[in-house]
């Protein structure tokens, strides 16, 4: 048994986004301890009554007024895309022509993937991110590249190869038959296999033929244990183009519709510019959301409304969407999706934002029996949050009187500098170098 002190933090269930959270959906320890066992949480409580108890052989690390959480989990990212990030004054269709697709094509060199799988994956452990569903692209060694890289540090990866037969160089189309069985190759090679799981990846309408379409839809009927993941309503030009290339559809959300891609298994990025029979339609199918407020905002895309789409009860998942995104820091992602709700009226109380990071991903993906939070059982993936690397942070923190201001800080004001450390089903797998504070002098 490893047991780690430190003030533990999770969510037992969706705190709703008032400023009081609903009771009982939250666990928090002062002084707490989270004790691993295999891998696996065994138990987390209060510090002082579990110590005595602990086993002889117990290892104890104290993590000295670090916050211990689960890890955050990231519902929609791309693996190719870290060096396309900041690039370059455009919307999304440009940005794609432009940066997107010749970065992407690169990928045809599995040596290049491999280095740039492994570097996504470092940076994702500095971030505190220990999950997530991510684009690949659609040469299908990339993906090996990411599950590898990912089973290598005991990560849980849902991932797939990206399907696109048209409107893109041909240095990265496919056809919608080699999409077809290079999607199901990998979908048998890779999915469950460990931590692992295969997702359905058409990257979005307009870069599919509908035969591609079709032969996506019908491979996730066939499997209807694997997530499918898309692109879905982001930009007024895409919206435009995607309604001329489906002309027979009522609305974009329809096109996925028809071709049977909606269901509890689908998470679609972005979602900005819908409406009512949008929501219903998702929420009748059980079809995920996932909000990406730094690539939203970054790319000019719009305002997703987080409050329209709650009340509906279509279910919303937090997301960096990098290379579009401009962080793969959750705590980044949170304070951006804090100001596109600000723009709109509403709130986004911290409870609610560290939820979605952790609970509420989990469950938009389907992982909440293994990942999100403490319960005994599940995959020891945790972070410890610590303000003192981030001088702003630090000058903030001893004026939080609350849990719920020391949570504000934290999502407003904190980066990678607050991950102190990433742990990886109880094993250590990254760990900020020590903050060079100043020395103090007296
Ligand atoms: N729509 C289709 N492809 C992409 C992509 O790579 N990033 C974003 N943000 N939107 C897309
Ligand atoms: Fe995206």
């Amino acid at each position: 048994i490893e047991a780690h002190r430190g003030a533990v933090l999770h969510f037992l269930d969706d705190p709703g986004n008032d400023s009081d959270p609903a009771s009982g959906s939250i666990e928090y320890f002062e002084d707490g301890l989270l004790l691993v066992h295999d891998g696996k949480v065994a138990m987390v409580g209060d510090a002082e009554a579990l110590l005595p108890r602990l086993p002889n052989a117990t290892r104890l690390t104290d993590w000295d007024g670090g916050l211990l959480m689960p890890g955050f989990i990231d519902t929609h990212a791309h693996m190719p895309q870290l060096p396309v990030m900041a690039s370059y004054g455009t919307q999304l269709l440009d940005w794609l022509e432009n940066y997107t697709f010749p970065h992407e094509s690169r990928f045809a060199d599995r040596d290049w993937a491999r280095t740039q799988a492994d570097q996504f994956i470092q940076l994702l452990l500095a971030h505190g991110t220990t999950s997530g569903l991510i684009f690949c692209t659609s040469h299908p060694a990339s993906v090996d590249a990411l599950f590898e890289a990912a089973e290598h540090q005991g990560m849980a990866m849902s991932a797939g190869k990206v399907m696109m037969d048209r409107h893109a160089p041909d240095t990265l189309t496919d056809t919608a038959r080699s999409s077809y069985d290079d999607s199901l190759a990998l979908l048998e090679k890779w999915h469950n296999r460990g931590r692992q799981r295969y997702t359905i990846t058409p990257r979005f309408a307009a870069t599919s033929s509908p035969e591609q379409l079709e032969l996506a839809g019908q491979l996730a009927q066939a499997h209807p244990d694997v997530l499918v993941q898309t692109h879905w309503a982001e930009n007024e030009g895409e919206i435009q183009w995607t309604r001329e290339l489906f002309p027979d559809r009522s609305s974009y959300l329809d096109v996925y519709d028809h071709y049977g891609l909606l269901g509890a298994n689908t998470v679609l990025a972005h979602g900005i510019h819908i409406d009512d029979r949008d929501r219903q339609r998702l929420a009748e199918t059980g079809s995920r959301i996932a909000f990406c407020p730094t690539s939203n905002t970054f790319l000019g895309s719009g305002l997703f409304d987080l409050a329209s789409a709650r009340s509906a009860g279509v279910k919303v998942g937090l997301a960096s969407d990098v290379g579009g995104g401009t962080s793969l820091s959750m705590l980044a992602t949170m304070a951006e999706a804090y100001k596109v709700c600000r723009l709109r009226g509403q709130t986004l109380t911290p409870w609610q934002a560290f939820y979605l990071a952790t609970l509420g991903n989990a469950r938009v993906l389907h992982r909440d029996q293994e990942m999100g939070n403490f319960r005994t059982g599940q995959q020891a993936d945790f972070i410890v949050l610590d303000q003192s690397a981030s001088p702003l942070l630090a000058m903030k923190a001893p004026y939080c009187q609350t849990l719920a201001e020391t949570l504000f800080n934290l999502m407003i004001l904190g980066d990678d500098r607050a991950i102190a450390a990433t742990a990886i089903s109880g094993t250590i797998r990254y760990r900020r170098a020590t903050a060079a504070l100043p020395e103090s002098s007296s």
